[in-house]
């Protein structure tokens, strides 16, 4: 288990965007892959979708507890949001305290699994919790490598309990989940739009496979430029719907109340939980 340490990194990575356009191969880990793939997937649409549930629901303090390279708290942070990020993974953090430099805005951040979520190490409850980009299925998978999981459900219900126990009474939680997770699918292929980014075209597809007999859901990512250079990405996650995450929030918070704003069909359909 990883407690909640908040971190105080000299982040050492380089100037990420000048990298992915001189040099694609030169993107290894976790989180530099995924910094560039999120840049392609998600959309100024989605984040003004959460802006203005965010923007109504008032909150003062926000935690984004699945942080990863900063969407969106970057972009609530450069709006005067009061954010604190936290993720698991301490190479997203590294790499968002770099991003946090270039964008000018500079919130904590805390190296922390959900499980973990504690307010005394924290030292405070949030108004707002958010747990967005599907990140709640792979709550025991976001890794390369991880070959099987076996679907446990109680484990689930811990990382809602420990969002409510973050939160005030009052206050909120925002977790997304995929508008495809729906057990009727047994795949979905994704093409994105291209996407420019630091003088460069992405393109980018998505298989999902979805086992719902085995609870289990695999992402093949590729990304590619126009001078050919690739990277993939193959990640496995449980797998439920979102019917059954609402009954499960049903059962940690007071009313859940599903939201559908995020523009496109492969964006988050949102549950809005009252603690
Ligand atoms: C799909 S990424 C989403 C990141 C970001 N919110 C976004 O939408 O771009 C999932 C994130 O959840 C984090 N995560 C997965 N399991 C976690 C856990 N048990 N505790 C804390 N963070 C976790 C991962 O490290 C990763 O940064």
């Amino acid at each position: 288990m990883v407690q909640p340490v908040e971190v105080n990194i000299q982040s050492n990575y380089r100037e990420i965007h000048d990298t992915f356009s001189a040099d694609m191969k030169a993107i290894t880990s976790l989180a530099e892959k995924w910094h560039l793939i999120s840049q392609i997937y998600h959309s100024q649409g989605e984040f003004e979708a959460y802006l203005s549930i965010i923007r109504n629901l008032g909150s003062q303090r926000i935690l984004d507890c699945a942080c990863g390279t900063g969407f969106p708290s970057i972009e609530l942070a450069r709006r005067g949001f009061n954010i604190v990020g936290s993720d698991i993974d301490l190479d997203n953090l590294e790499l968002l305290r770099t991003l946090q430099g270039r964008a000018s805005c500079d919130f904590p951040l805390f190296n922390c699994s959900w499980f973990n979520l504690d307010k005394e190490a924290f030292g405070e409850q949030f108004d707002l919790t958010l747990c967005l980009g599907s990140s709640i299925t792979y709550f025991e998978s976001w890794n390369e490598g991880v070959a099987e999981l076996s679907m446990n459900f109680s484990d689930m219900r811990k990382c809602l309990e420990c969002f409510r126990t973050i939160t005030k009474p009052g206050g909120f939680v925002l977790i997304g989940i995929c508008k495809h997770y729906t057990k009727t699918k047994r795949t979905t292929s994704i093409t994105f739009k291209p996407r420019h980014i630091g003088g460069e075209t992405y393109h980018m597809t998505w298989a999902l496979e979805y086992f719902w007999d085995k609870r289990l859901k695999t992402w093949q990512c590729d990304v590619s430029n126009i001078e050919e250079e690739s990277f993939s990405i193959r990640l496995i996650s449980y797998l439920f719907d979102k019917d059954e995450l609402k009954d499960f929030c049903l059962s940690t918070f007071r009313n859940v109340k599903e939201i559908d704003v995020c523009p496109e069909p492969y964006h988050d359909i949102l549950l809005l939980c009252e603690v």
